[in-house]
């Protein structure tokens, strides 16, 4: 399957010219943006070269419904009979010890800084700061042990904080009944997963459906996960960057809350 992984299927797109590499020293402040706003619906593009970083940044892993069609190993007209399928059909994910998780090759749990570590983009000019703009967010029901995944736009606000705003749709359920209990709810972001994974985190479904369980249904072998180190959250084994954290209620700022990084694991680069 070409999209087993984030890394499989950017060896699909640099094999089918569609992955541009940009060895230019290029700058986290609207530069990264802009190119990828160029190239949009036409080419993905490495960054190899980011100024003050020593780690990649990738942009436009998928952005037409061929792309997906492709991703999905059907064609324009699958798309749809397959996904209603895996919704309606959900798949058990394979856990993985950490040995078999390329995801923990590097564990942090002390003196977080999200800047200092990553290469997050400030995308435009009006922007109040550093963005992660496609990361899986994930949470667990305590009562069912089941995960919601969806995907929230998170600021960066401290060297261990991020704001996030959750619209009142599964997660914001998941918070407000951790915050009506006086507990924090638990949470891990996941950046740089394979597109069906992607695909799957955005499936309207009735409350209490894992979309990890509908990335396994679209997969031709279920999707292997591992447990976070610092929360009790299953996330991608072959995932890039996990982010663990929690929304305390203390955190709430009006309409968008607060989360404190709790670990970090990450894949190395070769
Ligand atoms: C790139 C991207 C960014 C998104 N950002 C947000 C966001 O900041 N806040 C939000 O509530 N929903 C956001 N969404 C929409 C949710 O991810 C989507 O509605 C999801 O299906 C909600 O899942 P849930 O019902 O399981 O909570 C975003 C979606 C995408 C694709």
């Amino acid at each position: 399957m070409k999209a087993r992984t984030f890394r499989t299927w950017l060896a699909h797109l640099e094999s089918t010219g569609r992955l541009v590499a940009i060895d230019k020293k290029v700058s986290l402040e609207y530069e990264i943006a802009a190119v990828a706003k160029k190239l949009d619906g036409k080419k993905a593009v490495y960054f190899s070269n980011v100024e003050n970083y020593g780690m990649p940044v990738v942009s436009g892993i998928c952005s037409t419904r061929d792309d997906f069609a492709e991703a999905l190993e059907t064609d324009q007209y699958g798309i749809i009979p397959k996904f209603t399928e895996a919704v309606t059909s959900p798949k058990a994910c394979r856990k993985v010890s950490n040995q078999d998780a390329p995801v923990k090759e590097n564990i942090i749990t002390e003196n977080i800084d999200l800047l200092k570590t990553f290469p997050i983009p400030v995308h435009h000019e009006m922007d109040s700061g550093n963005y992660i703009t496609a990361g899986l967010f994930i949470t667990r029901d305590p009562v069912t042990r089941k995960q919601n995944v969806s995907i929230h736009r998170l600021q960066i606000s401290g060297k261990d904080k991020l704001g996030v705003l959750l619209l009142p749709r599964h997660t914001f359920h998941l918070y407000k009944q951790a915050e009506e209990e006086g507990r924090a709810l638990e949470c891990a972001i996941v950046v740089g997963v394979d597109p069906v994974t992607l695909l799957a985190s955005q499936a309207s479904t009735p409350f209490g459906i894992d979309e990890l369980e509908i990335a396994s249904a679209l997969r031709s072998e279920p999707l292997e996960t591992v447990r976070c180190e610092t929360v009790d959250i299953d996330v991608p084994a072959y995932a890039e960057i996990v982010l663990e954290g929690k929304i305390s209620r203390k955190d709430r700022l009006g309409s968008s809350l607060n989360i404190t990084a709790r670990g970090v694991t990450r894949k190395l680069f070769s």
